[in-house]
């Protein structure tokens, strides 16, 4: 079986991803490691990340970068945002993701077009979202836990931006599958958004 999870930046989509892997003992690959691994390797050769030729160049990284903690950082988040809009990084990155989904006895993989584009045939899909605030509320607590400076209306305005150029691109745009079943977790504490994301795999499974 083939799970694909959807949504905007601090949704909660990689938590879930990762208990729907575990519930179901499937392998799990959270698709934004691979376009932070790619903005980082930008940033740290001292490019810029709207550069398209840059950003493809550096979508031959080295596969250690793909646990680097830097990949976590806002800055990393950001450079992600900026080189996922460009076709060219999109399509280097295609075919590793589709092998992931494709192998035997199926994947769940989490990002913005997974139900879309890299795997549109899945047989569950998700599109996790909560409300901006309350996605920068979480985002702020955690980033304050890893001790780092940060106000959350700056957070916020972050959040902000990044939905806009998610899902403003001209390519593979962040939007809910026409087929995904939609799981707001604004409300919803981990366990019960866990829960509920169970449940919805079970009723597509069923149906
Ligand atoms: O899920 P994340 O915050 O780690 O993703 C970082 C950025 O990568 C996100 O802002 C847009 C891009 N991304 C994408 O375009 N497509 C995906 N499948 C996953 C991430």
């Amino acid at each position: 079986m083939i799970i694909a999870v959807d949504g905007p930046a601090a949704s909660g989509k990689g938590t879930i991803a990762k208990a729907l892997a575990a519930h179901y003992g499937l392998p799990h690959l959270d698709t934004g490691l691979l376009y932070r691994a790619v903005g980082i390797a930008v940033l740290r050769g001292g490019g810029d990340p709207s550069d398209e030729g840059e950003a493809f160049h550096a979508c031959a990284f080295d596969e250690a970068l793909l646990t680097d903690p830097g990949l976590k950082s806002e800055a990393a988040g950001r450079a992600a945002s900026i080189v996922s809009a460009h076709p060219s990084v999109r399509a280097a990155l295609l075919e590793r993701q589709r092998d992931f989904a494709h192998q035997k006895g199926g994947a769940v993989l989490d990002g913005r077009d997974i139900g879309t584009v890299i795997a549109p045939e899945a047989q569950a899909k998700l599109f996790v979202t909560a409300s901006p605030e309350v996605r920068a509320r979480r985002r702020f607590e955690e980033l304050e836990r890893m001790g780092l400076a940060v106000t959350y209306d700056h957070v916020l305005g972050d959040i902000r931006a990044r939905d806009e150029r998610d899902s403003g691109r001209g390519i593979a745009p962040l939007r809910q599958a026409d087929d995904a079943l939609l799981l707001d977790t604004s409300t919803l504490d981990v366990a019960a958004a866990v829960a509920t994301a169970i449940g919805l795999v079970e009723q597509r499974r069923k149906g």
